[in-house]
């Protein structure tokens, strides 16, 4: 029997992360263990989340508690350890400026920091078009991609704000599928992705 893959989901203060519920719903559809570390923003739109009460929702305030001592576990080690994928959907436009500037200043980005690169690290923008449009943006989806992250590219729609342009992040579906093709690079119905090879 195939072993379960294990996803850490990450998530920004970006109004997508209200998405959470349902992409953690389809990731499990495809038998997936998710642990999910979250930024203090992205706690504000998950208030009323619906999540699962199996999956752990990781933050700065679960982090510091956990350690109180020599020997106690220092979690976002243990994550980068324990996860076969990361995946941050959303990433909103200021963890993506610390991920480029090698800022870890949260569980979020030290898990970031301390990521295996032989590893799958996803990444999915969601912001407004007018910060999109930013001449910092391209730049910095162009150092990460360099590390070998995953771009799930952001989708042109009317967003949350009101605006209509491109920014928002992409499809849930779409998000699902990149990050199955990502865990299964062998499997002959998905394309391999030779960057990931152990
Ligand atoms: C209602 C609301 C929605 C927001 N949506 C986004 C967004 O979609 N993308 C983004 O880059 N920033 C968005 N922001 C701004 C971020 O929340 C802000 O930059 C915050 O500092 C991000 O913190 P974090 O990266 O630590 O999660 C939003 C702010 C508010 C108040």
């Amino acid at each position: 029997m195939a072993t379960r893959k294990k996803v850490l989901l990450g998530c920004t203060g970006s109004v997508a992360t209200i998405k959470l519920p349902v992409l953690c719903e389809k990731l499990r559809e495809h038998n997936i263990d998710i642990k999910i570390v979250v930024t203090e923003r992205a706690k504000h739109f998950l208030k009323d989340a619906e999540l699962p009460q199996d999956i752990p929702v990781l933050s700065d305030t679960v982090e510091w508690a956990a350690w109180q001592d020599r020997g106690d576990p220092v979690l976002h080690i243990d994550l980068a350890k324990w996860a076969d994928l990361f995946l941050i959907a959303p990433l909103d436009a200021n963890t993506m400026g610390k991920l480029a500037s090698g800022i870890c200043d949260n569980i979020l980005t030290c898990v970031a920091r301390a990521w295996d690169p032989i590893k799958p690290l996803l990444f999915c923008p969601a912001m407004n078009t007018k910060m999109w449009e930013h001449p910092v943006t391209a730049p910095q989806v162009a150092l990460l991609k360099s590390w070998g992250y995953k771009e799930i590219s952001s989708i042109t729609k009317t967003l949350m704000c009101g605006d209509t342009g491109v920014g928002a992040m992409a499809e849930v579906d779409t998000i699902v599928h990149t990050t199955l093709r990502s865990l299964n690079p062998w499997d002959p119905y998905s394309p391999p992705d030779l960057r990931h090879k152990k």
